[in-house]
């Protein structure tokens, strides 16, 4: 996927929670096609964001693609929430989860895409079994949790891995990566393949959204 342009995927959770209908504008307004939705539950990880009722709200009021990130315990109990909220994508931790397959399964049976996600701390070795299965890798590039903080360098090698993995057995997954992702750091998970980067503070924080999203893409 080298020579197509990288998306971009704004994560709500930098959103002003008081007024989540303008940040929703504020996504479509910047030519962005995913909606990044961080759902957190105080104990995969400690803040709690928001379920599958938030999800249907913004289902209401865009067709962009949802895209739901579960830092989350036991998130094949939020599956058929979110296929009944009109998610579009769910992306489970590998860390998590025991019976990873079998809730990429029932993710698929509802219709929606299915995507794994690893923490920093964890190998692209440990998505072996997975890789032919999925659609979405999602390759953390911060400590889950939190929005703003530094990326991890060490951890865009991983898309470099799975880019590789890819090509050679065929696979078809899209590649993504999600935390500190803003203009400094942007050129080097593009240059290591990435399909699709999801971006919250910097995104939010622009004054021109729609200009911060062709430099994040390196055409701006
Ligand atoms: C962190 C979330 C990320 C985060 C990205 O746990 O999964 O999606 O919101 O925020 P920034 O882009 O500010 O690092
Ligand atoms: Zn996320």
């Amino acid at each position: 996927m080298k020579n197509k342009i990288m998306q971009i995927a704004p994560s709500v959770l930098a959103a002003d929670f008081v007024n989540m209908e303008q940040g929703i504008r504020y996504i479509e307004e910047a030519g962005c096609d995913w909606i990044h939705l961080d759902m957190m539950d105080g104990s995969f990880v400690p803040p709690i964001t928001f379920g599958a009722q938030m999800v249907k709200a913004i289902r209401g009021i865009t067709d962009l693609v949802l895209d739901a990130h579960l830092m989350i315990d036991n998130p094949e109990n939020q599956i058929d929430f979110l296929a009944d909220a009109g998610t579009d994508n769910v992306t489970i931790h590998i860390e998590n989860t025991i019976h990873t397959h079998r809730i990429i399964q029932q993710i698929k049976a509802r219709g929606m895409k299915a995507g794994i996600a690893i923490v920093p701390s964890t190998p692209v070795s440990a998505l072996s079994e997975l890789l032919p299965f999925i659609d979405i890798v999602l390759a953390m590039t911060v400590n889950p949790g939190f929005g703003g903080q530094k990326m991890i360098p060490q951890c865009v090698d991983k898309i470099r891995q799975l880019d590789k993995i890819r090509q050679e057995k065929g696979y078809d997954y899209l590649i993504s990566a999600d935390g500190g992702i803003n203009r400094e750091t942007a050129a080097s998970v593009r240059e290591a393949g990435l399909d699709l980067a999801v971006a919250g503070s910097s995104f939010f924080g622009a004054a021109n959204k729609e200009d911060e999203v062709r430099i994040l893409q390196g055409i701006g």
